[in-house]
């Protein structure tokens, strides 16, 4: 029997209820599907600072390099806000990206149809929504050199961030974006900010020349600015996204609406030898504790794991299978619930996917 190890890291706030539920559904799918998972905990986040003073203790970072995949929760929370810059729970998530060169980060997002009326957006605009956002993860503004903080002469401040890109790290980018279109409907859209960075003018040629490799796959190109707006003006129209690390970190937010909530978005982080998987929507330090926030991100998540690091499409496709069941049905989080009608918890709702799962075997 196959055994994976798996690194399971809560992290903080609303990470401590939802992972487990994923974890649940993972160990629901190795009783069924002959393998066996082995699940071990680490701190990471402000959990980590608190316990060691560090947002990612060695023993963290050591079990990940040991495991087969890594689940992640979320890290942050309003208690680390004045902590000094790297000593932020975020320190962690980005030293773990860094370590492991988890360099693409995918974030499917799908408007469920039975979801429709969650999203803020018109049912016209969002209906049909089925699109990928593909984000470098471990280059650009999050890392590059110089930064830090000067004073000045004349008693001021001067802050700096570096926008930096190689020929290489765009390429690799690239190539899991076309590979990944070409498991969709074949189309990317690479966006840029081409009329005012030099970082875009090689981010674009670059995204170019890799194309040439994939005549099957029609690539377009999108200034930021613009995707911005066709994001929530005609979002039937994408169909896979490629873009540096913060354009990504923000437009994938800007996508999660139009899934309805971001308590429905999953993200694979791949690149190294090791996978992480984390729900896209944080920490949720409102409604931390309450048992209330949605787990079906994690879950999602966890189908992505099966999917992308051991290869297990069949049981993958029964977690979204199961997921899709239970809200057909009419279960709803808080966050994807009409106002006024009834509420189904975080466990309720882990207790509900992992029955339906259970019915697919
Ligand atoms: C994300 C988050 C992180 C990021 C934070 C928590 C560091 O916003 O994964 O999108 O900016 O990458
Ligand atoms: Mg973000």
């Amino acid at each position: 029997m196959a055994t994976y190890k798996i690194a399971v890291l809560p992290g903080d706030g609303i990470g401590q209820e939802v992972t487990p539920e994923a974890e649940r559904v993972l160990a629901t799918v190795g009783k069924h599907a002959g393998v066996s998972f082995e699940f071990e905990r680490a701190l990471i986040g402000g959990a980590a600072i608190d316990a060691t003073g560090h947002p990612l203790p060695d023993e963290t970072l050591r079990l990940c390099r040991a495991s087969n995949a890594i689940l992640f929760g979320a890290v942050g929370g309003p208690k680390w806000d004045d902590a000094p810059h790297e000593k932020r729970p975020e320190r962690g998530l980005l030293a773990v990206r860094k370590e492991l060169d988890l360099y693409a980060n995918l974030r499917p997002a799908r408007c469920f149809p039975m979801l429709v009326d969650a999203s803020p957006l018109k049912r016209s605009i969002v209906e049909g929504t089925d699109l990928m956002v593909i984000r470098e993860l471990t280059g650009g503004l999050y890392f590059g050199e110089p930064r830090g903080v000067e004073k000045l002469a004349d008693g001021g401040t001067r802050a700096i961030n570096t926008m930096a890109y190689t020929s290489r790290e765009v390429e690799r980018v690239a190539r899991v974006a076309f590979d990944v279109a070409r498991k969709r409907r074949r189309r990317l859209t690479s966006v840029d900010k081409v009329n005012v960075l030099v970082v875009s003018q090689l981010w674009r040629e670059v995204v170019t020349r890799v194309g040439k490799d994939y005549p099957d796959v029609t690539l377009d190109h999108l200034l930021v600015d613009n995707c911005a707006m066709a994001l929530v003006q005609r979002p039937t129209g994408f169909d896979t996204i490629v873009t540096e690390n913060t354009f990504g970190d923000i437009l994938s937010d800007e996508a999660a609406i139009l899934a309805g909530s971001m308590g429905m978005l999953p993200s694979a982080s791949l690149g190294g030898a090791v996978g992480l998987y984390e729900p896209v929507h944080g920490t949720a330090p409102d409604i931390a504790g309450k048992g209330i926030a949605n787990p079906i991100a994690a879950i999602l998540s966890a189908a992505m794991l099966l999917r992308y690091s051991f290869d297990m499409t069949k049981d993958a496709d029964r977690i979204d299978a199961a997921v899709l069941q239970v809200l057909e049905a009419g279960h709803r989080t808080a966050d994807i619930a009409p106002r006024g009608s009834r509420v189904t918890g975080t466990k309720e709702m882990g207790d509900l996917i992992v029955r339906a799962l259970e019915a697919q075997y």
